[in-house]
Parts: structure tokens; sequence; C-alpha cells
């Protein structure tokens, strides 16, 4: 397998955590090292929805989750939230790929007013103004004006809103099948082969 280059994972608080564990999966799987970043409430939902308790060091959390994926260490790393000192930080080391898997509605405002006070906000920032790729996957339902005004100005900025939104033409059976169909499209935009879900006309 070709080296390739890292991708940029941020998980936060929105419902949808397995989005998120899907798609570092799929990375790590297709070769791809994964950068982590996962807000407090990230760590919150995915123990609600998955019971899966993350201790608070990035490093024990990276200890963690590669057990978790059978992921060697330079594989996936995972950076602290104010952990400035790490290559997502600048434009001279950041990757230039970024998903927001799953993206709450508050992370989605603070990247759209690049207040850049937490990594995941700065390490977004940092892909827009190196005219990056950054995919957005938020979760809310209603949206409101702010959500919509927000979307309209990440997506005019060159950033890719992609919602949790799946289709059902595929016919899915499990919750799996659910999720992989939202993944593959994440995937499809970080253009990393995958073989999740059928193409359409195929
Ligand atoms: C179980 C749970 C589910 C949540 N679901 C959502 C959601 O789907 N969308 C959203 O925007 N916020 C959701 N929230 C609220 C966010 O977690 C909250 O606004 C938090 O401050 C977001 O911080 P973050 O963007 O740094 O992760 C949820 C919170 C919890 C505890």
């Amino acid at each position: 397998m070709s080296e390739q280059t890292p991708v940029t994972v941020a998980l936060t608080g929105a419902s949808g955590a397995l989005y998120g564990l899907r798609l570092i999966d799929c990375l790590l799987g297709a070769g791809v090292p994964v950068y982590l970043l996962i807000s407090e409430a990230g760590r919150l939902v995915l123990k609600m929805e998955h019971d899966i308790a993350l201790p608070s060091r990035p490093g024990d959390i990276q200890a963690t989750l590669c057990e978790r994926f059978g992921a060697p260490a330079e594989r996936l790393r995972v950076f602290g939230p104010k952990e400035w000192t790490s290559p997502v930080a600048s434009g001279s080391g950041a990757p230039k790929r970024m998903a927001v898997c799953p993206c709450t509605t508050g992370t989605l405002a603070a990247i759209a007013n690049g207040t850049s006070d937490n990594l995941i906000d700065r390490a977004a920032d940092v892909v827009l103004k190196e005219r990056g790729q950054l995919i957005l996957v938020p979760r809310e339902t209603p949206f409101s004006e702010i959500h919509l005004e927000n979307m309209l100005r990440l997506t005019r900025i060159g950033a890719v809103v992609l919602p949790a939104n799946p289709g059902f033409y595929h016919r899915p059976t499990s919750i799996d099948g659910v999720v992989d169909f939202v993944v593959a499209r994440v995937l499809d935009h970080l253009g990393v082969e995958h073989g999740l879900m059928q193409r359409w006309g195929e």
C-alpha cells in the first residue's frame, strides 16, 4: 500500500458518534493515517451512545483508540483541545484534508466565525486559510436560520457541508448500513477509495 497523507478527523458532541468511529475505521483500513481531535462533548456523546468511556488525556485516548482500531500509534494520533504546538494548528504542518464528523451547530458556528478557541476550530480555520478540503457533517434537526446562515457562509468559503442525511435507496437492513451511506459520501469527498456501498448506476 503506498504511503498516504494524513486526514484530520474531529469528533464533536453531536448525536451520531458512530459516523465518526466508522470514518476513522475506514480511513485506517485504507491506509490513511488519522490525526484525531475530540471535543469534551464528543467524549460525553461517545459514552452516552456507545458506552465508550475515553480517558481525558490525549495520550491515554490515543492508547485506548489504537487498541480499539488495532492501529499503531503512528497511524492514529490524538491531540488535545489546547495543543497549539500540534501539526494541525499551523498551515506548515496541517493535513490538507479534514472532516468534522459529526459536527455540532456550536462547532459549525465557531468555524464559520473563525474563533479558533480550541484545536478543532483552529484546525478547521487552518484548512480553510490554506485552501484545503474541509468537510462538515452537521447533525441537528430542524435547522435554525443561524445554522443555515453558517452553513451557507462555510459553503461559500469552500467547505463541503455534508449533513448526516442518510438515503435509503440502498435498502439498509442495519444501523451500520445507514451509517455507511453517510460515511461513504465523506470518503468520496476526501478522495479515499472504499467499498462501503454500490455506486449509483452500478
Ligand atoms: C447526548 C447529546 C446529544 C447531542 N446532540 C447534538 C446534536 O445532534 N447536534 C448538536 O448540534 N448538538 C448536540 N448536542 C449538544 C452539544 O454537545 C453541545 O452544544 C456542546 O456544547 C457542543 O460542543 P462541541 O461543539 O465542542 O462538541 C448534544 C449533546 C448531548 C449530551
